[in-house]
């Protein structure tokens, strides 16, 4: 059975109370039941770890391999913009990797136009809100299923 890890980074415990206006009021709990719902009709399975601290992502990261990851979903927050750390424990690894941000970051300030952690991923959904953790998870199935 195919293993998707989908990582959230800081602030992000905080979704659905956190500037609705830009993230919307989905809670991240909510987020994850209706992502399991997918994981089921894909049969696929599904873990999640959020985390604010950059070294813990770079950790689970990192960890992919021996843990039997086959597809990351990303949404590194913050740290898109700054880590160095997490652009290069995925590409370390080499597991692929589909970077999603809710809002769309290249409609917003100049400070989130950049994306450190994107070229180490095999694409990005940027603007859909909390939806495009849905498609980033059909588009690794598929894209895993076209693999092997
Ligand atoms: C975000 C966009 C980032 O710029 C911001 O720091 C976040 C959330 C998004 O999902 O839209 O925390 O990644």
């Amino acid at each position: 059975m195919m293993n998707i890890v989908v990582i959230n980074g800081p602030n992000l415990q905080l979704l659905g109370s956190r500037k609705p206006e830009i993230y919307g009021s989905e809670t991240l709990k909510s987020l994850q039941k209706r992502l399991e719902a997918v994981a089921k009709e894909l049969k696929v399975k599904i873990s999640f770890f959020q985390s604010n601290s950059e070294g813990a992502i770079a950790d689970l990261i990192g960890s992919s391999i021996e843990n039997g990851v086959d597809g990351i979903v990303i949404n590194p927050a913050a740290y898109t913009h700054t880590s160095v750390a997490i652009h290069d424990a995925l590409e370390s690894v080499g597991t692929p990797a589909i970077e999603v941000h809710i809002s769309n970051i290249y409609r917003r300030e100049e400070f989130r136009r950049k994306s450190l952690t994107a070229p180490a991923c095999i694409g990005q959904i940027s603007g859909l809100g909390t939806d495009g953790y849905e498609w980033a998870l059909r588009a690794m199935v598929a894209y895993l299923k076209k693999q092997n």
